[in-house]
């Protein structure tokens, strides 16, 4: 297998500036050296065009209902990222994309998707299950499952068509909802599996069940939201949350991964503004050597 890594440094989609240097902190953790360790053949694209704050305009699209925080700029910015991992898997290589901030994942899964039936486990303290109409920040980071289906005023833009079933989508580690966005959870078609189902079934069982749900005949997109682990490992995120799975368990949870028909790998909300000596983006290199395989003996 060959991986071809793909740099998105977007911010526009979070309130705190620093997450746009993810992609830099990544590499520099040794991804690289990372993937030499496992055999693989990788071809690291460099970083997409993202457009800086000051030169984009908050409100460059005003949704029918609600807020969405420089949704032109972001979704300008998926449009290219779709292209590219759609062109990336029809070129036979495993795209691997860096982000940047949660907002990105609009794109690499529409990339995804669009030559596949694919299924996504997502992992997250959050459930970024807002629209423009019950966001708290307007930020799109906290939007991308929902946009991913079309829901509220993003069928306003471009994104009326769901290129994945909500029945093929599962959250794992959720201990954060805002109270509209927990309502409209509850009543999708979307799994939810808190950070009570990991306590009470492990990691390992856990990820196997979403697994499951996500298993679609071309395989799964898997997402990685770095704050789905306890702050005291990955302090380096935009939006922390306590009680988050243990090194360990995000471990175990990524060797459940790398023995699946995985598609597509992102990681995204590395902030290393906020980090202890890069640690979050050493972390993430290590996780993504488990999703993809690496072995102790
Ligand atoms: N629910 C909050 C919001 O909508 C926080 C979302 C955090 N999302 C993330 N990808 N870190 O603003
Ligand atoms: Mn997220
Ligand atoms: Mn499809
Ligand atoms: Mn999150």
């Amino acid at each position: 297998r060959s991986i071809r890594v793909i740099g998105v440094p977007m911010d526009l989609g979070a309130d705190r500036r620093g997450v746009d240097m993810g992609p830099s902190a990544i590499r520099y953790a040794g991804l690289a050296d990372a993937f030499d360790a496992l055999d693989y053949g990788a071809t690291d694209i460099g970083d997409l065009d993202v457009v800086h704050p000051e030169l984009g305009d908050p409100d460059s699209i005003e949704p029918s209902t609600g807020r969405a925080k420089y949704l032109a700029e972001v979704r300008e910015l998926c449009v290219q990222l779709e292209e590219t991992v759609a062109e990336t898997l029809a070129d036979g290589t495993f795209p691997l994309v860096l982000g940047g901030d949660h907002s990105i994942a609009i794109g690499s899964v529409r990339g995804s998707a669009r030559d596949g039936d694919i299924g996504v486990v997502w992992f997250d303290a959050h459930g970024d299950f807002n629209t423009p109409a019950t966001t708290p920040s307007g930020n799109v980071h906290g939007m991308p499952l929902a946009a991913l289906l079309g829901r509220g005023a993003f069928s306003d833009v471009d994104w009326t068509t769901a290129p994945i079933n909500p029945e093929n989508i599962a959250l794992v580690g959720v201990r954060s909802l805002d109270a509209s966005e927990r309502k409209a959870l509850r009543d999708s078609d979307v799994t939810v599996f808190t950070m009570s189902d990991i306590d009470e079934r492990g990691a390992t069982a856990v990820t196997e069940e979403a697994l499951s749900i996500a298993n679609a005949a071309d395989g799964v997109h898997v997402s990685l939201d770095l704050d789905w682990l306890d702050p005291q490992e990955a302090p380096g995120v935009g939006t922390p949350v306590r009680g988050g799975v243990t090194y360990r368990e995000a471990h175990a949870a990524m060797e459940v991964i790398a023995d699946a028909n995985l598609r597509s790998l992102e990681l995204v909300e590395v902030n290393p503004i906020l980090d202890q000596h890069n640690q979050t983006a050493e972390l993430a290199v290590e996780l993504t050597a488990s999703a993809l395989g690496k072995r102790i003996l």
